[in-house]
């Protein structure tokens, strides 16, 4: 075989989407790699996965657990598990090899591992215990550790100690479950942290929202003391085990941690610290022991696979500025979400309080409306020893300012810096193009995404909320899988959907429920669809399909029973937050329900079919025609969607809505003969009555830029995007905005105006959509097939994007000339693109790859293997292509 055309070794080894992941308890994990070839062109024929339960036998190609065989298949993401039975515990390594279609064998890839975690609940030893904020056990080992693992959860938070460290770089850990359902828990490796002779672990212990405040326990869930429950096991060198579990034979005491809640945030008395409370050598008599607690009645799950939370930037002060006497106010100059680390020296007891603010007041002090009943103030009460240090440990904030009062002296710059915390997700996406605007509008949304990633997607990180609403959720996930690798942290929450189903196969707006609110609007309940949906488009995840069947039907059932004549008569929130209002007074509710409603139930139609489920296919298809039906006949009126006057209040004079026909085009329900005026009349509003600017809520304008572009009017969503003007996003950023607001406007004096609200960030999509030209085609999905359809609009003279997925890396990069055009695509190997060329109105067109001509005189010519021609159309030619790089260059004459 010529050593050239050898494939190369597959990388980037993924178990359940995961890099050698330890602890996970799933029993069927999946695997996925990413191959590389020098050839174009190239797809797996075959593959040999080995898995084996030591290293010795895995580097002798011996999966004694599993071993596939050479298996005649392209699949390369997400391949299940189907060998001898995973046990608590126990690390598993694998590889993988591959055939491309010249039949040509890769080597093996580097050796990747699983390990399990505690599989049922006899594994665990340990109890639950509690009876302070600080719970401590020492030990003595008399042996060489080998390997240890600790087993832990901490509610509402907890951070583990071992000899005075703190166990790994996990922040606000487990992340947020409905603790009755399920309790998330974390498997550290703690070999290093141990030595012969005495050890001490320590556990510090948060309320986070497992002791809800008193004054809020109205409100929000409220489950009970904190508590923890631990267990370490160690492996000596020569062959013995022991365990160390959590039991009252622990010690618990009080810290310095006086108070601590994620809203309010936390008071951490210094002088209260017990110096060297988690080493050895520490005399604890003075302290009780620990209470037994009960079990808090969720299951022990483990959180190996999902993304944790992390300190994952600093950011230094821009300036502090003293608007008043003994108050400073620092600006950062980015809206976040995580705290300050402060740095100070003075006399014990001194109080310094730290109080966070997204806004200024006019006279240059915070404005805190925006945080409504959340206090957002961390008070550290000084020691009165040399330098310093504190940072909050059991809460969060949302703010761009922090307002410093108390502090002994005069504030620099160099005092507080801000430490950026959400969960660790890797950034996937890259978007760049020549207009500043939008380059900046897709830098604010990112820095929103990533502040309202906090273990469950959330809402916003400032006020009393920062809650799963659904709605924010599923309208914003396309984008976050744009820019985000979300396949971990979507699949943890979408079975805290499942488990938040009741009975009446009801589902709540936010989950995990800490407020109750049953059933869900039907925008919001859709996330228990569209996110699974989104995960099999994106991540090829069929199985997260097949898993939520039921609780997808069951909602969509529950649907039915709120229907009238196929009109869904239910709604709470509708066309959320358009310009001016909280609730739209321009779009009728039961519109966007019954939109929405025909949106779900066609999906679940589909995929129906797709797992093999004919009958549920037929049924739900069937009900989708009729929605159809009767919405048409309902809403559509001569030319056009309009609603009923008379079901209006009639001090409303409006009767048309941006959204209402927004979404029947996208849904591809309006009559044909009707289609051009629905699209003239939409466009007429768009472009005369608005003078290009939007009139919908978070519901229409999450499916405007698709619509537009699907009929052929990026040109208008770009003048849309580009506008300053209210409302728009060019105009949040000319007010100051480095995050997304909640609402169009500013509003500096009302408590519905969070400044950090991801919901209207679903416009990022038509950057990477429409501009770049990325798409997903679902029917291939995983990205096994790209579509790569950029458009050139308006002044941009390039636009640049790729996207790390689960295949591999995909670029579409595009700049224009005078009389030219070049696009540059990337496909992984092993996928396929249909690359359109956009032909911007040159005359006579030429088109290269590379040094070969393509197309010439109006035709296609033959030069290249990898290329073949499908169609031209009246702005592109299209091209079917294999995987690798190809620069296209169009020349007109
Ligand atoms: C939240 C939202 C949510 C809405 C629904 C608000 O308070 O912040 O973003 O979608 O309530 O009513």
């Amino acid at each position: 075989m010529d050593g050239e055309l050898c494939p190369e070794s597959p990388v980037d080894l993924l178990c359940e989407y995961s890099v050698d992941p330890i602890g996970m308890d799933v029993l069927k994990p999946r695997f996925s790699w990413k191959l590389r070839h020098r050839e174009r062109g190239r797809m797996q024929m075959a593959y040999q996965l080995l898995v084996s339960s030591s290293e010795e036998n895995i580097i002798r190609d011996i999966g004694d657990m599993w071993d596939t065989g050479k298996v005649i298949s392209d699949c390369s993401v997400n391949v299940e598990y189907a060998g001898k039975n995973l046990e608590s515990g126990k690390i598993y390594f694998w590889k993988v090899r591959w055939w491309d279609d010249k039949g040509h064998v890769s080597p093996w890839s580097r050796i990747a591992k699983f390990e399990m975690g505690l599989l049922s609940l006899e594994d665990w030893k340990a109890k639950w215990i509690g009876g302070g904020k600080l719970l401590r056990k020492s030990f003595i080992l008399r042996k060489k550790v080998k390997q240890a693992r600790a087993y832990i959860s901490g509610l509402g938070y907890y951070e583990l100690r071992i000899n005075g460290q703190k166990v790994g770089d996990y922040q606000l850990d487990p992340g947020w479950t409905d603790y009755e359902k399920i309790v998330l828990y974390t498997t550290y490796d703690v070999t290093v942290y141990l030595k012969e002779g005495e050890n001490v672990v320590g556990v510090m212990l948060g309320n986070g929202r497992y002791n809800v405040k008193p004054y809020r326990r109205g409100s929000h869930k409220h489950y009970g003391e904190p508590r923890a429950i631990l267990q370490i096991k160690i492996d000596f060198a020569d062959g013995s085990q022991e365990f160390i579990v959590s039991d009252e034979t622990w010690k618990a005491a009080d810290g310095p941690i006086i108070d601590d809640d994620i809203y309010d945030g936390e008071i951490y008395d210094a002088r209260l610290e017990k110096d060297g409370w988690d080493t050895p050598g520490y005399d604890d008599s003075t302290w009780r022991n620990a209470k037994i607690m009960e079990q808090t009645g969720g299951k022990l799950v483990s959180g190996a696979t999902f993304p944790k939370i992390r300190v994952v930037k600093m950011l230094q002060p821009v300036s502090v500025r003293n608007p008043k006497p003994n108050i400073y106010v620092f600006d950062f100059g980015q809206n976040f979400s995580g705290w300050v680390r402060l740095i100070v020296s003075g006399p014990g007891g001194t109080e310094v309080r730290l109080r966070y603010a997204e806004i200024l007041n006019p006279d240059g002090t915070i404005n805190i409306k925006p945080n409504r009943t959340a206090k957002a103030t961390d008070i550290y009460i000084l020691k009165g020893e040399g330098i310093e240090v504190y940072e909050p440990r059991f809460t969060y904030h949302g703010f761009r300012y922090v307002e410093v009062s108390g502090f002994p002296g005069v504030p620099s710059i160099d005092n507080l810096q801000g430490i950026v915390v959400h969960t660790d997700i890797e950034l996937t996406g890259s978007f760049l193009c020549s207009n500043q605007l939008i380059n900046n509008i897709h830098k604010n949304i990112i820095w929103g995404q990533r502040s309202n990633l906090m273990s469950i997607p959330t809402d916003c990180p400032q006020r009393d909320e920062r809650l799963g609403w659904m709605g924010d959720a599923q309208l914003s996930a396309e984008e976050a899988i744009y820019n985000f690798n979300m396949a971990t942290f979507y699949t943890k929450w979408v079975r805290d959907i499942k488990v938040a189903q009741k009975e009446d196969e009801s589902i709540p707006d936010v989950v995990p429920p800490y407020w109750s609110l049953y059933p869900a609007d039907p925008v919001y309940g859709a996330a228990c669809i569209i996110i699974p949906w989104y995960l099999y488009v994106y991540y090829g995840d069929r199985r997260i399909l097949e898993e939520n069947y039921d609780v997808i039907r069951g909602w969509v059932d529950f649907l039915n029973t709120k229907t009238e004549d196929h009109i869904l008569k239910f709604s709470k929130y509708g066309d959320w937050c358009p310009p001016g209002q909280i609730k739209s007074p321009y779009t009728p509710d039961e519109a966007v329900s019954t939109l929405c409603y025909y949106e779900v139930v066609s999906l679940l139609s589909k995929i129906a079919r797709m797992l093999g489920k004919i009958d549920d296919a037929n049924k739900y298809a069937d009900l989708a025609e009729k929605i159809k039906e009767a919405f048409n006949r309902i809403y559509l009126k001569e030319d056009y969607y309009m609603f009923l006057k008379d079901a209006l209040d009639p001090i409303l004079s409006i009767t048309y809505s941006q959204t209402i026909n927004i979404l029947p085009l996208y849904l591809d329900i309006v009559p044909s003969d009707k289609r051009e005026s629905v699209i003239k009349k939409l466009l007429d509003n768009l472009i005369v009555t608005h003078d290009y600017h939007i009139n919908t809520g978070i519901v229409g304008t999450r499916y405007l830029f698709d619509t537009l572009t699907k009929y052929g009017y990026a040109e208008v969503s770009y003048k849309i995007i580009t506008q300053t003007t209210y409302p728009s996003w060019g105009y949040m950023i000319k007010e100051g905005a480095t995050t997304l607001w909640e609402r169009w406007e500013y509003l500096s004096d009302s408590g519905m105006n969070s400044h950090n609200h991801i919901m209207l960030g679903s416009v990022d999509t038509f950057f990477y959509k429409t501009l770049a030209g990325i798409n997903a085609d679902p029917s291939n999905p995983g990205f096994e097939k790209i579509i790569i359809k950029p458009h050139v609009v308006g002044d941009l003279t390039h636009a640049s994007a790729s996207l790390k997925t689960i295949r591999g890396l995909i670029v579409s990069k595009w700049w224009r000339e005078d009389n030219s055009l070049t696009l540059e695509v990337t496909i992984p190997v092993n996928s396929r693109g249909e690359v359109y060329i956009p032909l911007i109105a040159l005359k006579n067109p030429v088109i290269k790859e590379g040094e070969k001509v393509i197309w010439k005189d109006d035709k296609f010519v033959q030069e290249i293997p990898e290329i073949t021609f499908i169609k031209k159309e009246e702005n592109h030619i299209i091209f079917n292509i294999g995987s690798g790089s190809y620069v296209f260059r169009v020349v007109g004459s």
